[in-house]
């Protein structure tokens, strides 16, 4: 697409039919200013996710990889044999090939929006497991979607790892949890990883990183917002920060204007003050009595939780109880 086509393209985009440009549009309009953690993820932030998980000051995801490895017999234990395990969005395989070397399953289901990165994450581990029924399903997890009739008959087991329940707000988590019992049905199991809180150090480091790997992760969405919805907001003008606040329990992501300024988008201006923030993302932290207390609260029986031994992070086996 040649630079005036792209002006023409942006131009017809209505809106109406783009979510992304409905959501930014909102979100900016809001006071204070916010944008959807999930548009974090176009190839860029996808990329520089995967690098944020390998940074020395981002515990998450080796520890809760520790915890799988080595907790799986008891994590095994408490899964049904041959059962269907139902993955919630699709990352990296690292910690789905775990489960599935210590566990006998029968099917796996990778749940994603995105088709084209299903398919290769399915290809992939067929070449490992070769004898697994793979049927992915491409669906917006955080909405009610069906099973493929294969697995009808199978008991199941869901996976949600990564905390990435921890960026929902606390409604939002309990409508997920919700719905993914209505999903895997009476007597399904459900293995959730959410981080822990702990020393406001500890994650100030994580999320703030030295070499400034979240911060780029940050800036990307208004990198997108530039390319794909014609914005033309300055990226200079932004610095990223995450700080943490006490009372909500959540490290909050932000991008601070470094000077009064103005970005538009679609025909709409956006302003801000010197020192204005859009609020990124959430990441709560839970204690494992508050995780439960809302897994509960959510329609599910907090069966075991499993913990590194500095208690960094936690992996939850909750049961549907029929
Ligand atoms: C995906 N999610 C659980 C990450 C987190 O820790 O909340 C996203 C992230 N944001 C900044 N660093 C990592």
């Amino acid at each position: 697409m040649n630079v005036h086509m792209t002006a023409l393209a942006h131009e017809l985009l209505d809106p109406k039919d783009c979510p992304f440009a409905k959501d930014v549009i909102a979100g900016l309009s809001q006071q204070p200013k916010r944008l959807p953690p999930k548009y974090f993820y176009d190839e860029t932030g996808s990329k520089l996710f995967e690098q944020i998980t390998l940074l020395p000051e981002y515990y998450p995801t080796r520890t809760e990889l520790r915890i799988l490895r080595d907790r799986g017999a008891e994590i095994a234990a408490a899964i049904p044999k041959n059962a269907a395990l139902v993955e919630f969005g699709a990352g990296a395989t690292t910690k789905v090939r775990l489960l599935l070397q210590q566990c006998a399953f029968g099917a796996y289901v990778p749940v994603d929006i995105s088709g084209d990165f299903l398919n290769g994450q399915a290809d992939d581990l067929r070449k490992d497991f070769p004898d697994l029924a793979i049927h992915p399903v491409v669906a917006d997890f955080t909405t009610p979607f069906e099973l493929p009739p294969d697995v009808k008959d199978m008991p199941k087991v869901g996976f949600f790892p990564g905390s990435t329940i921890g960026n929902f707000d606390p409604h939002e988590a309990c409508a997920f949890l919700r719905s993914a019992r209505a999903i895997l049905g009476d007597g399904a199991t459900l293995i959730v990883g959410v981080d822990l809180e702990k020393d406001e150090r500890v994650l100030h480091d994580a999320y703030n990183d030295d070499a400034g790997v979240t911060a780029r992760f940050n800036l990307n969405m208004l990198v997108r917002i530039n390319r794909d919805l014609g914005g033309n907001f300055d990226l200079s003008g932004f610095r990223h920060r995450a700080i943490y606040n006490r009372e909500r329990h959540r490290i909050e992501m932000h991008l601070i204007s470094r000077k009064a300024q103005t970005g538009r988008l679609l025909g709409h201006t956006f302003s801000f003050r010197t020192g204005e923030t859009i609020h990124t993302e959430s990441s709560y932290k839970y204690s494992l009595e508050r995780f439960t207390a809302l897994a509960r609260g959510s329609g599910w029986t907090p069966r075991a939780s499993w913990t590194d031994p500095d208690r960094m992070f936690s992996v939850h086996a909750l049961v549907a109880e029929g």
